[in-house]
């Protein structure tokens, strides 16, 4: 009896050598760049051969989590054989007692990355436009165009009328039309470090039409100590189109583990909710950042030592004249007067990663993250080394 082998075309196309993937990739992916992460510290040890390499390149706590943080999310191992709680109830609630807003106004993310992402998923697609400014958080091209929807860029203030660098919300404002969904807005925005003020923010939401959804990313929220700094996360009630996002990456000290959320309207987080991933934070990272919650006082340490840090960091830039971008985050932008990425591969030879941000249009830039006091020394010395 004949057997009749069914050819079937996709399978076939796959074992073709030859076939172009990038062919049958979705439109936006095509053209996607990958985000760049950080050079971790091993990678670097492993290329030159050194030791006691150290890592200001994606903005980390360098004094690292709470203690309980630590325990808890140790405790939690014996558990990992079991889902997570896809809910995340007890961390849910936690969070909604902190933001005095009801559970059902938040979505946890695998990061707040995870989150930005929903965001696109949700309300994006090919007929539709996303605003963000010039020096943006680089995570938002990515979004956007990962659902093939369109990037509206507006130019940053070039120093005239607002702080160089930063969102020019008038001129974000004048690209909103009948095809935008969603506006992205990092406060303070990495890699600039630029904030805006409360008054000005606000008036911007408000004049917004309830068609276009407006992101405010605080990634950076609990380091910032400008006066006129807002809490958008206070602004709910009022702005139903809303979604302020926070994450346990940067003050807290969990990066490793992912964990950010959304703050919005129910009905949003609704919608976020229908396409998160059931379990997008792990058991570990869900009992840790719970803990975390509750040790204010490291909190209130690392923000203190991260101020103190920067303050070391703007004292060495001065000293070698070296211009930089007055931040409100935990990472400063400074002009090393000639190519970043080469300053960056000189320092990487003295052990030292930070970042170079040439990728953002800031060619002469690098970020360099505040480190604990040893390591901004070790990096300034090396700077001045370097540039010497
Ligand atoms: C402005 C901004 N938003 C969001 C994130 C994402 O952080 P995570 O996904 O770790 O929460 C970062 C991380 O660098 C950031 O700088």
């Amino acid at each position: 009896m004949a057997i009749n082998i069914r050819q079937d075309p996709v399978t076939h196309l796959m074992h073709s050598a030859e076939h172009d993937f990038l062919e049958l990739a979705a439109p936006g992916v095509r053209v996607l760049q990958p985000y760049q992460p950080g050079k971790p510290v091993a990678e670097l040890e492993r290329e030159i051969g050194i030791r006691h390499a150290i890592k200001l390149a994606s903005n980390e706590n360098p004094f690292g989590p709470s203690p309980r943080a630590l325990a808890a999310g140790t405790a939690a191992m014996q558990d990992i054989a079991r889902y997570p709680d896809g809910s995340g109830h007890a961390l849910v609630t936690r969070l909604a007692r902190l933001h005095d807003i009801a559970p059902g106004s938040i979505t946890l993310g695998n990061g707040s990355n995870d989150v930005l992402d929903l965001v696109a998923r949700v309300f994006l697609t090919p007929d539709f436009e996303a605003i963000f400014s010039q020096y943006a958080f680089a995570v938002y091209p990515i979004s956007v165009q990962a659902v093939g929807a369109v990037a509206r860029v507006a130019a940053a203030h070039d120093g005239s009328r607002g702080s160089a660098y930063g969102h020019d919300l008038a001129a974000m404002r004048a690209l909103v039309s009948e095809r935008t969904r969603v506006i992205f807005i990092a406060n303070p925005n990495n890699p600039t470090g630029t904030w805006l003020g409360g008054a000005e923010l606000e008036d911007f939401v408000a004049s917004l039409p309830a068609h276009v959804l407006v992101v405010v990313d605080e990634a950076y929220f609990e380091y910032v100590d400008a006066p006129a700094y807002p809490d958008t996360s206070r602004w709910l009630d009022r702005y139903p189109n809303l979604i302020v996002t926070r994450t346990f990456s940067k003050a807290y000290g969990l990066a490793g583990l992912r964990v950010g959320y959304a703050l919005s309207h129910p009905a949003v987080a609704g919608l976020l909710n229908r396409v998160r991933q059931p379990f997008n934070v792990n058991l570990v990272a869900q009992a840790a950042a719970l803990a975390a919650l509750d040790d204010t006082q490291h909190l209130h340490d690392c923000v203190q030592r991260n101020r103190a840090g920067m303050q070391q960091l703007l004292a060495g830039f001065r000293e070698q004249r070296l211009p930089y971008i007055e931040s409100a985050g935990n990472f400063v932008a400074v002009d090393v007067g000639c190519p970043g990425p080469q300053v960056y591969q000189a320092l990487l030879r003295e052990g030292v990663i930070v970042r170079p941000v040439a990728n953002y249009a800031m060619p002469n830039h690098l970020r360099v993250t505040v480190g604990s006091a040893g390591e901004n020394t070790r990096f300034l010395t090396a700077l001045a080394k370097v540039l010497s």
